[in-house]
């Protein structure tokens, strides 16, 4: 999919902080190399997808964003990072994580972890694997519960999320450094190895969804990582930005 030599360097770690992505994406337009990688024990204004804020009480979870730069081919991108979080995840803890389309990371029918994406695409005209396209990149967020004590979530999320341990859980500099060998081996993957990795991890195939505009059932993804819905009224393929989604059974 996309070449780099991999993620961590530099690596800057703010003890606290508004949001990773938010200062990743600074550095990005200040022109921070590919692999950087941003930290943070604590945020103050965590972003999570569609407009959400992201959650997590300090020092107990990974809270990550990592610069890919030159974008590439960023076609799955959405579907890779999940992947390389999941497998950083059972690297470290005794878990076994699936993915709920497009990126939610769950165990056990819980979410254990999200990914939020901001990208700068390259210019118009500009080839997007062209040698030299610094200016395209991608800020690749991710927010791994690793240490979260199920009662120190809000209540609303008490029901719904997991962390991957709050007795004898992994530390988080651990967590840290199996993402960022996944992330550069995802972020290398052809797409036919994400498209396989990812129907291996698909938790919302055969389950009944809803989204704003209908109903169905969820029937894999397609080559372009849309996902497929069977409904009444034929097959649909849903982009990842369009829905919102919720599972009903
Ligand atoms: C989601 O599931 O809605 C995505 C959540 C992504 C949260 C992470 S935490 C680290 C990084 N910085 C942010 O502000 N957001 C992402």
């Amino acid at each position: 999919m996309i070449a780099l030599a991999g993620f961590g360097r530099p690596h800057r770690h703010y003890r606290r902080t508004d949001s990773t992505n938010a200062r990743a994406k600074t550095l990005a337009e200040s022109g921070a190399p590919g692999g950087l990688v941003v930290t943070a024990g604590e945020q103050s204004a965590g972003r999570g997808r569609q407009g959400r804020s992201w959650f997590a009480p300090p020092g107990t979870a990974l809270l990550y964003s990592a610069l890919l730069r030159p974008l590439g081919d960023a076609g799955l991108l959405p579907l890779a990072v999940p992947l390389a979080v999941c497998e950083a995840c059972e690297e470290v803890a005794p878990v076994r994580c699936v993915v709920k389309w497009p990126n939610d990371v769950w165990v056990e029918g819980r979410k254990l972890a999200g990914v939020l994406i901001e990208t700068r695409p390259p210019a118009p005209g500009r080839e997007a694997e062209e040698a030299g396209d610094d200016e395209s990149w991608a800020v690749i967020g991710a927010g791994v519960n690793v240490a979260v004590p199920l009662g120190a979530f809000p209540p609303e999320l008490r029901e719904t999320a997991t962390s991957l341990g709050s007795g004898e859980p992994p530390s988080v500099a651990d967590a840290l450094e199996a993402l960022n060998a996944a992330l550069g081996r995802w972020t290398r993957a052809s797409d036919d190895e994400v498209l396989t990795g990812f129907r291996a991890r698909d938790a919302l195939h055969g389950r009944s969804i809803a989204w704003d505009g209908g109903e169905g059932t969820a029937a894999g993804v397609d080559d372009a990582g849309h996902l497929l819905v069977e409904t009444e009224a034929g097959t649909r393929a849903l982009g990842a930005g369009e829905v919102h989604l919720s599972v009903r059974s």
